[in-house]
């Protein structure tokens, strides 16, 4: 080879190392671009060993372009590194992302305090033996209001505003749907299945067809109890109760048993603890309107028709039941003066609770 071809081959090697390094767009090309043009086995050693050919005044000609070009490819491979990298960072900086600052926390849940509450009674009557079951929220009026001693045309139906749904069309007639009104459905339910002896507490949701106020809402969350067996008595249920309500509220707070009337029940009572607000000093307080008591729940011993009807004896066995309302029982435990609150889905109210 001759020195003008040497020079010509140089110049080629040169126009074609600068275009490629051009369209180098990251680490990866880039390095495979200085393997092939500077690398030990890479185009310019090549043209380097053939100088070896040459006279010594061209060889040193030849040798001094071939190390020009060599320090001028590394300058121009730093130079595109240096500007692969900037570009890099400025993406980044109009992205926005400022990768120094520290991550943001993740906001924990927590439960709702009726969560919380129906977890405790559960494991209050739990610990006194108490199976836990749950029922259909979409009930018949059938064990609703039938099964629970309330025929058709009782008055006691209007105590339950109810909320229907369609009914179903059977052979011999309509069958009336409801959303239930309270979860003593679930007695008769409990006994169609089972045998004596029943000790059993159903929590779950219900609902009314009636205007809100501090202490009522249109849904609501009850926790139902049935115990059955022989030589049950009212002194049973007594005694359960008192029990519950001083694990749930402490010693010191006082409770009021008085008669009520239910009609699966006989004899019938209901429960109310002392008004944590007023303790009955303020005719005008929303949570017990000068009462003193806030009503948490209704009890009874478990009338003879709806154990006959679920095939027991009541010859045999009597029962005790109760019902009470999570939300008031929740009401107060935290004093809480406005039911409506376990229902807004405001995270101020539903943060404070552990
Ligand atoms: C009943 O629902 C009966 N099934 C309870 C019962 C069961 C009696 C077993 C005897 C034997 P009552 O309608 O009173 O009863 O409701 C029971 C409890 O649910 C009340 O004491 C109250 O704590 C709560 N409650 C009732 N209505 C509402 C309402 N609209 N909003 C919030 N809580 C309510």
């Amino acid at each position: 080879m001759t020195i003008e071809s040497h020079l010509a081959s140089l110049e080629a090697l040169q126009t074609a190392a600068l275009s490629e390094l051009g369209t180098a767009e990251d680490d990866t090309a880039i390095e495979n671009w200085r393997i092939t043009y500077l690398g030990r086995k890479g185009r310019l050693t090549e043209v380097l060993r053939g100088l070896a050919s040459l006279e010594p005044e061209a060889r040193r000609t030849v040798g001094a372009t071939s190390n020009q070009l060599k320090t001028l490819l590394e300058e121009q491979l730093a130079e595109r590194l240096a500007l692969l990298h900037d570009a890099s960072m400025q993406g980044l900086a109009s992205d926005q992302v400022d990768i120094s600052l520290p991550g943001r926390p993740v906001d924990m849940g927590r439960y709702h305090p009726l969560t919380i509450v129906v977890r405790e009674i559960s494991q209050i009557f739990s610990s006194m033996g108490f199976q836990i079951a749950e029922g259909p929220e979409v009930e018949w009026d059938y064990f609703n209001f039938e099964r629970m001693n309330i025929p058709k045309g009782h008055p006691a139906r209007d105590q339950w505003d109810t909320l229907w749904v369609d009914s179903m069309q059977g052979q011999d007639g309509e069958y009336p749907m409801l959303l239930r009104t309270h979860t003593s459905p679930m007695q008769a339910r409990v006994m169609d299945s089972t045998e004596p002896p029943v000790r059993v507490l159903v929590p779950g949701k219900c609902w009314r067809y009636e205007a809100t106020d501090a202490t009522h809402e249109s849904q609501l969350f009850q926790v139902e109890g049935l115990v059955v067996d022989k030589g049950i008595s009212f002194a049973n249920l007594r005694h359960t109760l008192y029990k519950f309500a001083r694990q749930m509220f402490g010693e010191d707070r006082k409770v009021r048993f008085r008669c009520d009337y239910f009609p699966f029940v006989e004899p019938g009572a209901d429960m109310a603890v002392d008004c944590f607000i007023c303790q009955g000093a303020d005719l005008e307080c929303k949570v017990c309107r000068g009462e003193g008591w806030i009503e948490i729940m209704g009890a009874g011993m478990v009338h003879p028709n709806v154990l006959r009807m679920s095939g027991y004896d009541p010859e045999v066995y009597s029962g005790f039941a109760f019902g009470m309302g999570a939300e008031r029982i929740a009401m107060v435990k935290y004093g809480i003066d406005d039911i409506r609150l376990f229902y807004a889905n405001d995270i101020r109210f539903l943060r404070q609770f552990p």
